[in-house]
């Protein structure tokens, strides 16, 4: 067994995939009992891929009549309190909070495709799914954990870690195959998954923001656009103005036994390309390889 370093053990391999014992609880209780919405909307990530981001993008888009911008709920609440992690709520047995948003819910997941119930890849509700360079997602990963873990000495060094991530060794397994999993299914139906990459949002985010809006069934009306709202909602939903705000610089997310994660913990950079910093040469180059080698049938380039 390849070791995982990391919260949430123990880890299990499920379905082909290294998964969190817990995770794998939540997903096998969300077939049995979740019942998806045709308005649904889930946001889908490999965790460390951009999912703040994306969950505040699709909540203010959605609300963004509800209130005055300035006002809007995400200014004083974590992305993460605006719209639940499926698979958690169901693992911790809070699964009733999913049922008593009101339509259309923002729901996020990060399971792999194959484990999707029935119920969400059956039905008309919608998947927006985003990818991001694996050598950053690593990255970020290596950071995020050591934040939680409280220190790099109580997880494994920075090369044991890049290994496991490597194998897929890692919670929600493979990020290749994940990301090969909804990148196929896209292809088949794209008016059900819209795949996006960190990178490119990064960009052009305002184009992104549009593309995100007309896919959630919402698009910018041209008064909208003419009066600058895609640009506003895109700079509420920004790494500086999100990192900035006070409920974002403390305060605990998610209670995880001993350990706790905070809201300041989804935003470290926020950039592409800091893996440049991290990673020799021939780790990146193994990563490449990996990732040249995986894709290579499906069209998909980073
Ligand atoms: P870095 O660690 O590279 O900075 P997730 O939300 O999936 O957990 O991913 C977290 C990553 O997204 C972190 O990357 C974080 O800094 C970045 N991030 C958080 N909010 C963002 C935003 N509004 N815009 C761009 N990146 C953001």
């Amino acid at each position: 067994i390849t070791p995982h370093f990391g919260p949430m053990q123990p880890f299990i391999l499920y379905k082909g995939a290294w998964m969190a014992k817990f995770i794998v609880q939540g997903a096998l209780a969300m077939e049995q009992r979740f019942k998806s919405r045709p308005t649904d909307l889930f946001l889908v990530t490999f965790p460390k891929s951009g999912t703040t981001w994306l969950k505040a993008l699709i909540f203010a888009t959605l609300t963004r009549t509800s209130y005055p911008l300035d006002q809007h709920p995400l200014c004083t609440h974590n992305p993460h309190q605006c719209v639940p992690v499926l698979e958690s709520e169901f693992a911790t047995g809070r699964s009733q909070i999913i049922e008593v948003i009101p339509s259309p819910r923002v729901l996020n997941s990060h399971i792999p495709y194959s484990f999707l119930p029935q119920t969400i890849t059956d039905s008309d509700c919608r998947i927006v799914y985003v990818w991001r360079n694996p050598k950053d997602v690593l990255v970020s990963l290596w950071y995020f954990t050591v934040k939680i873990m409280g220190g790099a000495d109580k997880i494994a060094t920075f090369e044991q870690f890049y290994d496991s991530f490597c194998q897929g060794a890692i919670g929600f397994g493979s990020i290749w195959s994940h990301v090969l999993g909804y990148w196929e299914e896209s292809k088949r139906r794209p008016e059900k998954i819209l795949f996006l990459k960190y990178e490119n949002i990064l960009q052009e985010p305002v184009k992104h923001a549009k593309q995100l809006a007309h896919f959630i069934g919402c698009p910018y009306s041209e008064a909208e656009e003419s009066q600058g709202v895609v640009e506003q909602i895109v700079e509420l939903c920004s790494f500086q103005k999100l990192k900035n705000l006070d409920v974002n610089k403390g305060g605990i997310l998610f209670p995880m036994g001993d350990l706790n994660i905070s809201h300041s913990y989804f935003f470290r950079k926020g950039e592409a390309g800091d893996w440049k910093s991290h990673l020799t040469q021939e780790m990146a180059e193994r990563i490449d390889t990996i990732t040249e080698e995986k894709f290579k049938e499906s069209g998909l380039k980073l």
